[in-house]
């Protein structure tokens, strides 16, 4: 039960997002076009300075605050994620991973960094194999010690800080330390994500009663992660007590990690993967995501003949290459950006014409194949995005994640641990070839995060800031809204409240029956009607210099900017 001074904290916490949202919708929120079955509070937000779109509330009041001061888009994202570790912490937290776009705008430069977890040391292509050498129940293996990977999200926001911050760390912990502190509301996303997991999160005195004794929640564990941030710096996150605790957690229920696996980690600056699609430069995360090359592949050959019907034979065939091809390149040969050759797309394309595929094959690029398991996996709801424009015109669009809803559902020093290494694939081989996507020591596992940025080809300015949830649908949910804004020219609400539609092999996967379903249907598509669990949040920056910003209505997350 919460005490009195609970209750007025929550009360005033309360009073506080309440005048947030009246600044919100002070001259900046359209909410005319509200679609019926989403709510009012999720709406298009207009500023000219500065814009932050997160899937919480108090994440993007606590990044607004910072932009407010001065702060940088990194400074921005770091108080946002910080505070989401403690408001969505099903989604994304300090034991997890990511990946971030960020677009310095003086030097005009596009940077990507790999915060992907890694396996440990000792992990093998047997990772996910029981004492008998069966393959393990996907189920048992993502609640397991097994499937943790060292976590990346701390020395992203230590890389971030050092090389784009502003502010101080202090000043950037504070919204989540006073949250963590003085306690908050669980959001109703966060109780029926409880309500979903509950088996899972009673299994362990630790989770059970941080998740399942109240809806108001404090934790001080958190707040102690937070100033150790601060005073010590992100490599305390890798050091003991703190990389002690989470191995002590993960190595009492099956996994085995060791310090040396927490000293070797490192944040990875790659070189981001862009393409042309019309008039526009795209670019997203390359591999170990296979984020880029897939969405990449499935706009260059919708672009040949810009159909519905296109698209999703499209998204059979990238996916098809995905499955096969797409792995951490940096421990197995990948054709890489081969992929998107112009050649190769246009042979692709060839293998469309009218016809409905199924389940395609991979196409031949001249390397040695590596066979490659995994399509469609089960719905995720353990990632979420941040997009964010500062006052410079900085841009940062970053994907982060623990993988399944409460990651392993495992947690230390107040924070849940990632289940990543279950995005590997649970084979090695598959007929007499090695999988790329096989668990391999110190690798990291394919991803299908796709954090976006798109620029006008003309004079290389923003147009479009973009990302989602969503397992591997993620791919599917940006890439359909690139095409309904890049080329059907909708607005960015119109674009991620439409209903979603997308393709990995043979049945198409369909939020509800639309002109766009039913006239595929006529044409001979199997159409699969189901919800689809996206959490895009988008910035779109239109031609009068307006920038605009929308969070998807299917979290409960917000758009704000002055
Ligand atoms: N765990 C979600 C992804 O990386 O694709």
């Amino acid at each position: 039960m919460a005490t009195n001074s609970q209750s007025i904290i929550r009360t005033l916490l309360l009073v506080s997002l309440f005048f947030a949202q009246i600044k919100v919708s002070l001259g900046q929120s359209d909410n005319s076009e509200n679609t019926e079955n989403f709510s009012q509070e999720s709406a298009v937000v207009k500023t000219q300075q500065f814009m932050v779109v997160t899937s919480d509330r108090r994440a993007s009041v606590a990044a607004h605050k910072i932009l407010n001061d001065g702060g940088s888009a990194a400074d921005a994202a770091i108080a946002a994620q910080l505070v989401l570790g403690l408001t969505e912490p099903h989604a994304s937290g300090l034991g997890g991973g990511a990946f971030v776009l960020y677009y310095d705008k003086n030097k005009k430069k596009l940077i990507t960094l790999d915060a992907r977890e890694t396996a440990p040391q000792s992990a093998d292509e047997n990772l996910f194999r029981d004492s008998d050498g069966q393959i393990m129940d996907f189920n048992i293996a993502r609640s397991s010690g097994k499937s943790v990977g060292v976590p990346g999200t701390p020395a992203l926001l230590g890389k971030l800080h050092n090389e784009y911050g502003k502010l101080s760390m202090s000043d950037l912990i504070r919204p989540a330390r006073e949250l963590a502190l003085n306690g908050f509301v669980l959001s109703n996303d966060l109780k029926k994500a409880i309500f979903r997991n509950k088996k899972n999160l009673m299994k362990s005195d630790h989770t059970k009663d941080y998740f399942l004794s109240s809806n108001f929640i404090k934790n001080p564990h958190y707040a102690e992660s937070l100033d150790a941030l601060a005073k010590y710096g992100y490599e305390s996150f890798y050091r003991s007590p703190v990389s002690t605790n989470i191995i002590t957690t993960v190595n009492a229920n099956g996994g085995d990690i060791k310090q040396s696996d927490f000293d070797n980690y490192k944040v990875i600056r790659r070189e981001p993967v862009c393409d042309d699609f019309f008039e526009y430069k795209v670019c997203s995360m390359g591999e170990p995501s296979s984020g880029a090359i897939t969405m990449l592949q499935i706009l260059k050959i919708f672009e040949y003949s810009p159909t519905w019907h296109t698209y999703i034979e499209a998204s059979k065939l990238a996916f098809a290459d995905r499955n096969y091809y797409i792995a951490d390149a940096d421990f197995v040969d990948t054709p890489g950006t081969k992929l998107l050759a112009d050649e190769y797309i246009k042979n692709r394309y060839k293998q469309i014409s009218n016809k409905i595929l199924h389940n395609p094959s991979h196409g031949l690029v001249s390397m040695r194949y590596q066979n490659n398991t995994n399509g469609l996996g089960p719905e995720e709801r353990g990632t979420t995005h941040i997009s964010i424009v500062d006052m410079e015109g900085n841009i940062l669009s970053m994907t982060s994640t623990i993988e399944s809803s409460f990651g392993s559902k495992l947690m230390s020093n107040g924070y849940l641990l990632n289940n990543e290494l279950t995005d590997f694939s649970f084979l090695a081989y598959d007929e007499n070839r090695s999988v790329a996507n096989r668990v391999q020591a110190g690798k990291r596992p394919r991803s299908s995060m796709t954090p976006t940025i798109v620029f006008k080809k003309s004079d290389n300015s923003p147009v479009l800031v973009l990302g989602s949830a969503g397992g591997s649908r993620i791919i599917g949910h940006v890439t359909q809204r690139l095409i309904d804004i890049l080329y059907y020219k909708s607005t960015l609400k119109d674009a991620i409240y439409a209903s979603h539609l997308l393709s990995q092999g043979s049945v198409i996967e369909s939020e509800g029956m639309t002109n766009v379903t039913r006239s595929l249907e006529r044409k001979g598509h199997k159409i699969e009607v189901k919800n689809l669990l996206s959490a895009l949040n988008g910035i779109h920056f239109d031609d009068d210099n307006v920038i605009v910003g929308v969070s998807d209505p299917r979290r409960e997350g917000l758009a704000i900017g002055r």
